[in-house]
C-alpha cells in the first residue's frame, strides 16, 4: 500500500505547481514551463486523482476540464444589480457627457477610459478567496448560475492571492484565433457556424455540458466590483482595478486616466485604427468618473450609473466592386455563391471574396454582378455584402441566377426541404469527393500527416482515389508519380497512411464526414453501439433512444448506411484491416439495473476491508458513478472511519448515507 502522507503531500504539491504555472501562462500571459512539462504534471495529477478520488480538491486544476452535464441552470439574484451604461455615438455626444459630470462634481474630476469588450457580462463571487459562483447578467437583477462552465475558464483564479469575499464584475469573451478556428472545425463537422465571438462566447456559456466550454477556449476580463467599491479600502476605480490584479485577477491593461476630455477624445480615436490588431473583439470604450466619491454624487438612472457612458464605434464599411460570383461545392454537398470582390481593405485585412450564403439572400438584397457594393465585417471578422448602391447602377449589371445543375459534375441540384441551399445530391460528384477526402484525412478524424487539399487534388485528379478505401492500397511507387513528392515523403506517407488504420473507431466515423455527425456525436455513437457493426444495424428507435441523439442525427445516418457505394467503401475499409471497433468500455457493458445503476455515489473516510479503489471498480462494475464531491446530485455517501466534511455535508443535504458494512452487504462480497 502507498504511504498515504506521501501521496497527499505529493498532491498538494502538483496542485500547487500547476495552479502557479497556469496562472504564469492563462493570466500573466508569461509562461514560466514548457506546454510538455506542463503536460507532464498535469497527467500525474490525473492519474492520482483517478486512484484517489478523495484528493481531489475542489479547486484542483484538473477540475477545469468541465463536470457532469446539468440539468438546467438555477436562476441567481445578484446582490448588486448588474447595470448597463448609456451608450453615445460621437464626439459632440462625448463633450455633452462631459459638460454634464462637470456640472455635477466640478472641474476637478478624473475619467478612467477603458475598452469596451464585446463579450458577455459575468459576475464572480469569492468567498474567503475562493471562487464560489459565477452567473450571467440576466435581466440585470436575476441572472442563470453558469460557475461550472466559468470553473473551465483558465484565466479565472479558483483561488485568490488574499482570502477576501468579493464579487467582482467582468466580460467573457472568446479570442479572435479561437473563434476563427472553432468555425473551422464547425464547418468541417457540418455544424452552423457562429457569427462572430460574442455569440460563439454566449453560447458556450450557455451549454449545460460544462466540457463544451472546456473546449472552447474562453478567456475573461474583469472590469470592476460588485457593490460598494470603497468597500475594499480603494478610493477610486483605477486603484480597484489594480487591487484586482493583485487579488490575481485578469484586468485589462489598456486602460488610461485621463484629466481632460480631449485626453478621451485622443483615447478614443487612437483605438478605432488600433483595434484590428488585438486578439479580442472590442466594441467601444467606456469612459468611467475615476473617484468613487465622485461616482457616488453624480448617482444613477434607472438603467445606468451617471458616472460612465459607452463610446460604440461604427462598423467599418467600405464600398468596393462586385465583380463576379462563383459557386463552390462543399463536403455535405450545397452549392454556395461566393461574391469575388475588387481586393478592398476593410477592419485590418484586404477583403476579396464574400460568402453569399444562398440565392434567396441575393435576391433579398438585389445584389447583382458588376454592382458597386458595400461590405464590412460581421463581428468584425467574417467578411459580408451589406447591398449594393443602386444609384451607381449603369444598366450594365447582371441580376444572378443558381444553375438547376451541379457546376462540378453537372446533376441536378437539389433544395431539400425546410432548407435554402441547394445542394448536389450526387454522390460521385468530384467536388464532393475531394471535399471528403480532405476531411477523412484531416487532423480529427483519421489524422493522416502529409495528405492535404493540394495532395487530394493530385491523387483524385490521376485517378489514384476515388474514395476512402483507395487510400489505403496506394503504393510508394504510385504516389512517387504526383508533383513534388519525394522518395522520403511517399514512404512517410504510406507509414502514416498505415498507421491510421489503428486509429480509434470514433475517429473513423467522424471521417466518414455523415451530415451533423460531429467528433461528439461520433464518440457517443462509437461508446453506444461498440462498433460499426452494431450501428450499421441499429434502429431508428435504438439511435433515437440515446439522450444526445435527435431526429436529424438519426435520418443522416439511416441514410448514410443505406447507399450501396458506403457499403462498398466499407467493405473495403474491412478488408484493409482499418480498425472499426470501439475500445473503451460501451454503454452496454455498464449494467442498467442492479443496486448502483445509474447512481452517483462518493466514497469518504477510511474502509477497513475493502480498498478504496476496490470499492470504487466494483461500485462502478455494478453501473454506479464514483465522484469525489459532495453535490445535490449525489444519491449515496459511503462513509469510512474519520469522515469528515464530506460526511457532515452528506447529512446536510439528507443523502443516504452507508457504511462499509452496508457496502459489503450490497456487493455480496467478502473479499
Ligand atoms: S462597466 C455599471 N466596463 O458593456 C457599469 N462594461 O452596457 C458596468 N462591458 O454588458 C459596466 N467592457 O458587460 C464596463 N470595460 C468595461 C466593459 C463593459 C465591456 C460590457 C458590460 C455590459 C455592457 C455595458
Amino acid at each position: 500500500m502507498e504511504d498515504t502522507h506521501e501521496l497527499e503531500k505529493r498532491v498538494e504539491e502538483l496542485n500547487r505547481l500547476l495552479t502557479e504555472y497556469g496562472r504564469a501562462y492563462y493570466v500573466l500571459d508569461r509562461p514560466a514551463v514548457t506546454d510538455a512539462e506542463y503536460d507532464k504534471l498535469m497527467q500525474e495529477l490525473l492519474a492520482i486523482e483517478e486512484q484517489h478520488p478523495d484528493l481531489i480538491y475542489p479547486d484542483s486544476p484538473t477540475q477545469r476540464v468541465g463536470g457532469p452535464v446539468l440539468e438546467g441552470f438555477t436562476k441567481v439574484r445578484h446582490e448588486y444589480p448588474m447595470l448597463s451604461l448609456s451608450n453615445v455615438f460621437n464626439e459632440e455626444d462625448i463633450r455633452e457627457f462631459d459638460r454634464r459630470v462637470r456640472a455635477g462634481v466640478g472641474d476637478s474630476v478624473t475619467y478612467i477610459c477603458e475598452l469596451k469588450i464585446d463579450g458577455l457580462a459575468v459576475s464572480l463571487k469569492y468567498e474567503d478567496g475562493r471562487f464560489t459562483q459565477g452567473s450571467t447578467r440576466g435581466d440585470g437583477t436575476v441572472g442563470e448560475d453558469i460557475t461550472e462552465n466559468l470553473r473551465t475558464i483558465r484565466s479565472i483564479p479558483l483561488k485568490l492571492n488574499e482570502s477576501v469575499t468579493i464579487e467582482v464584475r467582468g466580460e467573457a469573451y472568446m479570442p479572435k484565433k479561437s473563434f476563427v478556428k472553432l468555425n473551422e472545425a464547425r464547418d468541417e463537422a457540418g455544424d452552423e457556424p457562429f457569427a462572430n465571438p460574442r455569440n460563439a462566447a454566449a453560447g458556450s456559456l450557455r451549454q449545460l455540458d460544462p466540457k463544451i466550454a472546456a473546449s472552447r477556449n474562453l478567456a475573461v476580463f474583469l472590469y470592476g466590483v460588485g457593490g460598494d467599491g470603497e468597500a475594499y479600502g480603494q478610493a477610486a476605480h483605477s486603484a480597484a482595478l489594480d487591487y484586482l490584479d493583485d487579488l490575481g485577477l485578469v484586468t485589462n491593461h489598456e486602460r488610461k486616466k485621463c484629466k481632460t476630455i480631449e485626453e478621451v477624445l485622443d483615447y478614443v480615436s487612437s483605438w478605432g485604427g488600433k483595434r484590428a490588431a488585438l486578439d479580442y473583439e472590442i466594441d467601444g470604450i467606456v469612459i468611467k468618473v475615476d473617484k468613487f466619491e465622485d461616482q457616488e454624487q453624480l448617482g444613477y438612472t434607472a438603467k445606468s450609473p451617471r458616472w460612465a457612458t459607452a463610446y460604440k464605434f461604427p462598423a467599418e464599411e467600405v464600398v468596393t466592386r462586385l465583380l463576379d460570383i462563383e459557386l463552390s461545392v462543399g463536403r455535405t454537398g450545397t452549392v454556395t455563391p461566393t461574391a469575388i470582390l475588387e481586393p478592398v481593405r476593410v477592419a485590418g485585412t484586404t477583403v476579396g471574396r464574400a460568402s453569399l450564403h444562398n440565392e434567396d439572400l441575393i435576391r433579398e438584397k438585389d445584389i447583382r454582378i458588376g454592382d458597386d457594393v458595400k461590405i464590412r465585417k460581421a463581428g468584425d471578422i467574417i467578411p459580408e455584402v451589406i447591398g449594393p448602391l443602386t444609384d451607381r447602377r449603369t444598366g450594365d449589371e447582371i441580376e444572378f441566377h443558381m444553375p438547376s445543375d451541379c457546376p462540378v459534375c453537372g446533376s441536378e441540384l437539389i433544395r431539400i426541404e425546410g432548407e435554402v441551399a441547394l445542394r448536389c445530391v450526387n454522390p460521385q460528384c468530384p467536388a464532393q469527393l475531394k471535399e471528403a477526402l480532405i476531411h477523412f484525412v484531416s487532423r480529427n478524424a483519421m489524422n493522416i500527416e502529409g495528405i492535404g487539399e493540394r495532395v487530394v487534388d493530385q491523387l483524385y485528379t490521376a485517378g489514384l482515389v476515388k474514395d476512402f478505401s483507395d487510400l489505403y492500397g496506394l503504393t510508394e511507387e504510385q504516389l512517387m508519380t504526383l508533383d513534388r513528392m519525394g522518395e522520403k515523403s511517399a514512404s512517410n506517407l504510406v507509414h502514416a497512411i498505415a498507421a491510421s488504420k489503428e486509429n480509434s473507431f470514433e475517429k473513423l466515423l467522424f471521417g466518414f464526414g455523415i451530415r451533423h455527425v460531429g467528433a461528439k456525436a461520433a464518440q457517443i455513437l462509437a461508446r453506444e453501439f461498440g462498433s460499426l457493426d452494431n450501428l450499421m444495424a441499429a434502429s431508428a428507435e435504438e439511435l433515437l433512444a440515446i439522450h444526445e441523439i435527435g431526429d436529424k442525427v438519426t435520418d443522416a445516418i439511416e441514410s448514410f448506411f443505406a447507399n450501396e457505394d458506403v457499403l462498398e467503401v466499407i467493405g473495403k475499409l474491412k478488408a484493409y484491416g482499418v480498425n472499426m471497433q470501439y475500445r473503451g468500455r460501451t454503454a452496454q457493458e455498464i449494467p442498467e439495473d442492479g443496486p448502483f445503476a445509474g447512481k452517483r455515489v462518493v466514497l469518504t473516510g477510511k474502509l477497513e476491508i475493502l480498498t478504496r479503489n476496490e470499492a470504487k471498480e466494483k461500485i462502478e462494475t455494478l453501473g454506479g458513478d464514483v465522484s469525489g464531491s459532495v453535490s445535490k446530485k449525489t444519491d449515496i455517501v459511503i462513509a469510512g472511519e474519520d469522515a469528515g466534511s464530506k460526511l457532515a455535508k452528506a447529512e446536510e443535504l439528507g443523502i443516504d448515507v452507508w457504511d462499509e458494512a452496508k457496502l459489503i452487504e450490497v456487493l455480496g462480497t467478502k473479499e
